[in-house]
């Protein structure tokens, strides 16, 4: 998955899963509009997804979309998310276990409307990027998190990473005291009470990130 919108190596990923023969799931939930080596993040995997929540660059109120080149896959899935019934004129059958996953058709407008306003929409976050690069540059111990090498980001969510902990939570309440909106990362998967026991690697890249890291305001803004 491509954190904020930042693509990931996914070239590298995808080698690993090729070497192993997995089938790569590529989560693109957060990077719409973001590009890896000029290739829109989502067309890497043999199936990829994006969110339309609505927190997310375009909307629908809620849904997503998948995205394969896999002809067979494709028909599948339309098939299982739309309760798996056989076309026929008349008859009701359903040939497998599906699901009713259908995006109503007034979320779909909704969507259509807002993939025109996309470019937009990328320009204002790129451009709210900019601008806090440039604010964030004169404060030393203060990282702005920018588009990775090779990359187009869509700048879904701005983040910074602060020294420690201590600063986090410094800012953290001083910003939300000042009717600013920022967030810690979200908790670590392995850390949630359900996910305790399961295996895991060496997380100390992702612990020491997870406790300096702020997100900060990064909706589109209105012209
Ligand atoms: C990486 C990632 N995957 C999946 C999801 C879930 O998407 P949805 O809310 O459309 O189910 C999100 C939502 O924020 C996400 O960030």
């Amino acid at each position: 998955m491509h954190t904020f919108g930042h693509p990931c190596e996914i070239d590298r990923i995808a080698d690993i899963c090729k070497r192993y023969h997995i089938a790569m799931v590529e989560d693109s939930a957060e990077s719409i509009g973001s590009y890896y080596k000029g290739r829109h993040t989502g067309t890497f995997g043999k199936i990829g997804i994006l969110s339309f929540n609505g927190n997310k660059t375009i909307t629908t109120g809620g849904g997503g979309m998948i995205i394969t080149d896999d002809d067979e896959l494709g028909i599948l899935a339309k098939h299982i998310t739309t309760t798996a019934k056989k076309p026929h004129p008349w008859e009701f059958e359903h040939d497998m276990i599906g699901y009713n996953y259908r995006m109503p058709n007034i979320n779909a407008a909704l969507g259509c409307a807002q993939m025109e306003m996309l470019p937009e929409f990328i320009a204002s976050k790129r451009q709210t990027a900019t601008e806090y690069e440039a604010f964030f540059r004169s404060i030393a111990s203060v990282i702005f998190v920018t588009e990775p090498k090779d990359c187009i980001s869509n700048y879904w969510l701005n983040a910074i990473l602060l020294p420690d902990e201590e600063h986090r939570e410094a800012f953290l309440k001083a910003s939300n005291d000042a009717r600013v909106i920022t967030r810690p990362a979200w908790i670590l998967m392995n850390e949630l009470q359900m996910f305790k026991c399961a295996p895991m690697g060496d997380l100390s890249i992702a612990k020491d990130i997870s406790a300096r890291l702020v997100n900060i305001p990064s909706s589109v803004r209105l012209t």
